[in-house]
This record gives structure tokens, sequence and C-alpha cells, in this order.
């Protein structure tokens, strides 16, 4: 999201003020910060970077520095007085608001602070995207979230579900396929709790928002994160069974596998009703990877309640996940717990953890050794520019030697080699392209 996010402030600023972005901090007029305030050690992050570059603003007073995004809607006013040299300070939902504030600040030469939260005026305030160069895009559909687990900030940073009318979301995706993305994520803290006005009557979920934008000529993928299982109904469960460029990945976030932590964490659901879902949507599209977030460590959480972590993750199988150790955020009710957990306690669950997930995913890969993936080509591979690098369907990276001009194409690459977070793959297959310019 902050991407996302941080592509719409370059876009905007690109419009008002003609600014392009640069690589070195020590040519830019402008310096935006955009902060996460998610997990722990955010503000320290914030102001480490912030140190860095303020002898940039000692070298040119002239120089705009701004903290944007969450932890700036967290420490307010706060951030101002421990970095009085910041001139621009905004929230989340007042990326829009940028370029006035930039004239703000130079007209009147003092700091600007705006961590207003309007409703979600900023989709309507936002340029058209320009051209971009790569061929997957994000699109932001759904903002904040109402469900209030206890250890997460993001109902108080992001606010409220808001979701984007399903007209102004086709006609961006519309616009991004024209410039010749064949691959979009759709966004939102809560995606699938989308309701969004139709256009027509009332409002639709996210497998009509998915339906719709599978209509698209030209677009080639869909995928959307995150996730709640909750919101995974049996609506949303058909579409990844009915439409095909619905990639067969799903990430949903589990957090634990013990009830009990699920019932302090206020999450809604049991272990067996996220099974359930598992087992329905295998049913559905039964070649689907599903991915996890987790959290070790939360207050409470004995051996017994980490043991049946790994039991669920060891029933389940998933690909790659992301692990976390628990860490108190502001303002959540969390902080209220104690934090029981000593933190080498925290460190070995979470290795323990990570291993286990690794070790799937790592034979997840294996498997795919000796067969033939569908690869969207998305560049110039980074370690060796000579090489290509391009996605599989459930989003592994595969790094292959192939011919000219192939960027922003799907192939089928043969896979040779499992690395530990890549494959290797071999271009030239009997039956390639799968989809150079549009699916068969
Ligand atoms: N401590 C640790 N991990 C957290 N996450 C969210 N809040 C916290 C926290 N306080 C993790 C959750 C969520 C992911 C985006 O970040 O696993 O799904
Ligand atoms: Fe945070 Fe996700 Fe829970 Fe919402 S559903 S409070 S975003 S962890």
């Amino acid at each position: 999201m902050n991407e996302y996010d941080s592509e719409r402030m370059a876009d905007l600023l690109a419009s008002s003020h003609g600014l392009t972005p640069v690589e070195d901090p020590d040519r830019a007029d402008v310096l935006i910060l955009n902060t996460c305030s998610i997990r722990e050690k955010a503000e320290d992050k914030v102001y480490t970077q912030l140190g860095f570059w303020r002898p940039l603003k000692e070298q040119d007073p002239a120089r705009i520095i701004a903290v944007g995004g969450c932890v700036a809607s967290q420490e307010g006013e706060r951030l101002r007085r421990r970095a009085p040299f910041v001139d621009l300070v905004f929230g989340p939902q007042t990326l829009h608001r940028l370029p006035d504030m930039l004239d703000a600040c130079l007209a009147e030469r003092r700091p600007q602070v705006d961590l207003d939260f309007p409703d979600l005026e900023k989709f309507d305030r936002l340029p058209e995207r320009p051209g971009r160069n790569g061929p997957t895009a994000f699109v932001t559909v759904q903002e904040g979230c109402d469900k209030f687990c206890t250890f997460c900030v993001v109902p108080h940073t992001r606010g409220r579900e808001y979701s984007r009318p399903m007209p102004d979301i086709i006609r961006e995706v519309r616009q991004l396929v024209d410039q010749g993305v064949v691959e979009i994520t759709l966004l939102g803290q809560n995606v699938n709790a989308y309701r969004g006005a139709t256009g027509l009557v009332g409002e639709g979920d996210l497998a009509s928002l998915l339906e719709r934008l599978a209509r698209i000529s030209g677009l080639q993928r869909i995928r959307y994160t995150t996730s709640h299982p909750n919101n995974l109904d049996d609506r949303l469960i058909a579409a990844h069974r009915d439409i095909p460029i619905l990639v067969p990945h799903l990430h949903l976030p589990v957090q634990s596998g013990s009830d009990r932590i699920l019932r302090r964490m206020h999450r809604k659901h049991t272990v067996a009703e996220y099974l359930e879902k598992i087992h329905k949507l295998r049913e559905a599209r039964p070649e689907i990877r599903i991915s996890s977030d987790f959290i070790v460590g939360f207050p409470g959480e004995t051996e017994e309640d980490f043991a049946a972590t790994m039991d669920l993750v060891s029933q389940v199988r998933f690909d790659q996940s992301f692990s976390f150790k628990y860490s108190s955020r502001p303002n959540t009710p969390a902080t209220r717990l104690r934090d029981s957990v000593p933190e080498e306690v925290k460190d070995r669950r979470l290795a323990v953890l990570q291993a286990r997930i690794t070790s799937f995913a790592q034979q997840y890969s294996e498997a795919m050794v000796g067969t033939f993936q569908e690869v969207l080509v998305t560049g110039p591979s980074r370690r060796d520019p000579a090489e290509w690098t391009g996605r599989t369907l459930c989003n592994r990276p595969v790094n292959f030697s192939g011919p000219a001009g192939i960027a922003g194409q799907i192939w089928s690459i043969g896979i040779e080699e499992a690395l530990p977070n890549s494959l290797r793959g071999r271009f030239g297959s009997p039956d390639m392209p799968v989809a150079a310019s549009g699916r068969a």
C-alpha cells in the first residue's frame, strides 16, 4: 500500500510541480519519507533516516523535507518537536494535499502539518496515472479496517473501511492495461471486505469486482491482498474457480494456530473455521497455493499454543509466508496485556516457525523443477542485466537467459533449479509461448 501511495505522490508532484524522482538524495529538491507503523521500531527507523537527511537540509536550507504515512499520523506534532527541520508532515489520507502544502510552505516559509482524516477524498483528487514502464501494477481498491484485532495499529492509522466505487477502479485498470500492464494486484488492508458502488444500483463485493475486471481485454493476471478469513465467503471462493486470470495463489493471514490466542487477538475466527475455508478453496481451485502471516509471542502464548501454530502450518502446508515477533503498538488494546513471552523465547519460536515454513516453500519450489511454468517477464534481472527475471503464477521469481524484447510478455519457462528465494529457468519449450500477446 505504501509503495502505491509513494507512486501516487510522485505522480502528483510531477503533474503539479514538474518534479521527477531521482536516485540520489543529494540531488533532490524535495525529500519525502513515506512511513509504515505496522510493527516495532518504525518510529526509530524514521528518526534514524531523518538523521541522515539532516545534513542535506543544513547544506541547502531551501530543500524541503516531508514525512508522510502512518508514523507521521501517529507521531503528529511530536515529530516536528523531535525533528524541527522537517517542513511537511502529512498522514496517509491527505497525501493528495501535498502540492498545496508544498506551495504553502514555500510561500509562507514555515512548516505545514496536515493529519486530517477526510473521508477518502484523496482518490478523487489524484491525477490520472502517467505511463508506467512495467507490466505489473498495484491498484488500491479499499482502505482501512473495522476488524480491530487487538495487536494491530491499522484501524487507528488508516481509519475505518472505505471502498472505491467500481467504475473508478475499472477506469484506472483499463488505463494501466492500455499502458502495457498485464498483471494487477488489488490492494486493501482488508481487501476482501470490499463493498463498492457498482455505478448502477447499490454496492458489489470483491467477487463482482473481480468478474468485471476479468472482462478487460489484455489483462492477464489478477491478484489481491490482504484478506481476512471471515470475508472469504462462498462467492469469493467460487470466483477462484470461475475466473481463470485470478492467479492460483491467496495470501490469507491466520496469525496463530491456537483458538485461545486467536480469541485474545480478537480475530473473530477459529482454527477449524480457517481450515474449512482452505478446504473449500482447494476444492474450488486444486492447484491454489496459500501463504499467510503469523505472529509469535503474543502476550500469554504458551508452548502449547505455539505447538498448535506449528500443527496448523503442517496441516495447511503454507507456501512462502511472513512471520513476526509480537511487538506492542501504540493505542492498541493488546498493550494492556502483559507482554509475558521473554524475548529469547520469541526469537526461538520465530526461528522454528520460519524454518518449517521455508521447508514447505522449498518443497513447492523443488516440485516445480522439471516442469514448465507460466512466467510473466518483468524485466532484466537485477543481479545480472544480461538475464531476464519474471514471476510464476504463485509469484516465485524466475531468472533465465532469453531473447531480447520479451519484457512484459508471458512465456512458458522450463524450471531447472530451485534456489532458496528464486528459481532458475530455461527459455525454450516445445509449446511456448503460453501467451506472448493475449491469452490463447
Ligand atoms: N506485532 C507483530 N506483528 C504484527 N502485525 C501486525 N501488527 C503486529 C504487531 N503489533 C503483522 C500481522 C499482520 C502483518 C501485516 O503484520 O501478522 O498480518
Ligand atoms: Fe489489522 Fe488485519 Fe486485524 Fe484489520 S484485520 S485489525 S488490518 S490485522
